[in-house]
């Protein structure tokens, strides 16, 4: 496997490999599986975890990153085909991303969708174009649809937790936010319960349903591993035997890319979709409550759920650089005894 740019891209036998060597890494964290070795890091956008947990992982398995970020240390950059760089952008990626990969034996990059046309950031053609350009392997650290890293510490978390692979309930609900986001995270949280086994339920008010697309994948996976997947707008059938509820927030496709009139549909759901204890009804005692992170405090989500016992958003921080560092690993091919 040259490039890790969707859970897809591990077979069901890699996966295993990868979670279980996760498994072990956190038992023991430093080695020197990628001694000698070099991962560059190309952040077209900012982060705190994908960044610190890459760094990590490499560097305690004994290798060095670098980090390249454009537009604060480092020329800004072009993505657009055919481009004419007349304005701020004095580098494209066109040239960049094969610069780099001569420097590094793996390159990661996060370049997040333009949210100007759905069809097009669905597609993911720009972090398939870069990866092409790349002759080093290659790993997606959160493009327009897919955040596969995300997705493999998540399925990690849930594995810690014992939570069912199937007949685990899955809850991806919809959650208020300030802005239009992406649809990488949904996604990929979806792919990844649904590859689980688990029966996924996508809470969400009207108006926000996920795109046909992201369902038609979802579901197709689904249909494969034996799970299931359903939407609704009602909060307590959805929650109704849930092991664990995953919140994030997304913009509406039907306003894709047009943020004054999004904006207006979103207004009025802030207070009713902050996800709160009382979500999880008395007969929920152990149900989890999910998060990639960042996350914004009683807007998104309540201090009482994110301070309470149900959260598992730290351990699912911990487990990126547990799941990134056996990907790395198992993409170098290291010594990994
Ligand atoms: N969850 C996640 O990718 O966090 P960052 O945006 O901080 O990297």
């Amino acid at each position: 496997m040259k490039d890790f740019l969707d859970l897809a891209d591990l077979s069901d036998e890699r996966l295993d490999t990868v979670l279980r060597l996760a498994r072990e890494l956190e038992a023991r964290p430093v080695g020197d599986a990628l001694r000698g070795r070099t991962v560059g890091l190309l952040f077209m956008n900012p982060s705190v975890r994908t960044l610190a947990s890459m760094q990590a992982a490499v560097t305690q398995q004994g290798g060095q990153t670098f980090v390249v970020t454009p537009g604060s240390g480092s020329w800004k950059m072009e993505t657009r085909s055919g481009a004419v760089m007349d304005g701020e952008a004095a580098e494209h990626v066109s040239e960049a991303i094969p610069v780099l990969a001569q420097y590094a034996d793996l390159l990661g990059v996060r370049c997040f969708a333009e949210g100007r046309n759905l069809d097009h950031d669905l597609e993911d053609a720009l972090i398939h174009t870069m990866a092409r350009l790349c002759p080093k392997p290659f790993v997606n650290l959160e493009s327009a649809r897919a955040h596969p890293c995300q997705a493999l510490a998540d399925w990690k978390t849930l594995d810690d937790l014992a939570i069912p692979r199937k007949g685990g309930r899955f809850v991806l609900s919809w959650a208020w936010h300030p802005k239009a986001l992406p649809y990488a995270v949904p996604s990929s949280a979806l792919e990844m319960a649904a590859r689980r086994g688990m029966d996924v339920t996508v809470l969400r008010p009207d108006g926000f349903a996920l795109p046909a697309a992201v369902m038609d994948r979802a579901k197709a996976i689904a249909t494969r591993s034996g799970g299931s997947i359903v939407e609704t707008c009602d909060r307590e059938l959805a929650m109704s035997g849930a092991h664990a509820l995953y919140a994030k927030s997304w913009s509406s496709s039907a306003f894709y890319g047009q943020p004054a009139e999004e904006a207006a549909l979103r207004a009025p759901l802030r207070n009713e979709w902050c996800v709160r204890e009382s979500w999880f009804k008395p007969s929920l005692p152990d149900a989890r409550f999910l998060h990639c992170l960042p996350v914004r405090r009683n807007i998104k989500v309540a201090d009482e759920v994110l301070d309470g016992p149900r959260s598992v958003v730290i351990r699912q921080a911990g487990n990126r650089m547990h799941a990134q560092k056996a990907l790395i690993i198992e993409m170098l091919g290291g010594n990994k005894t």
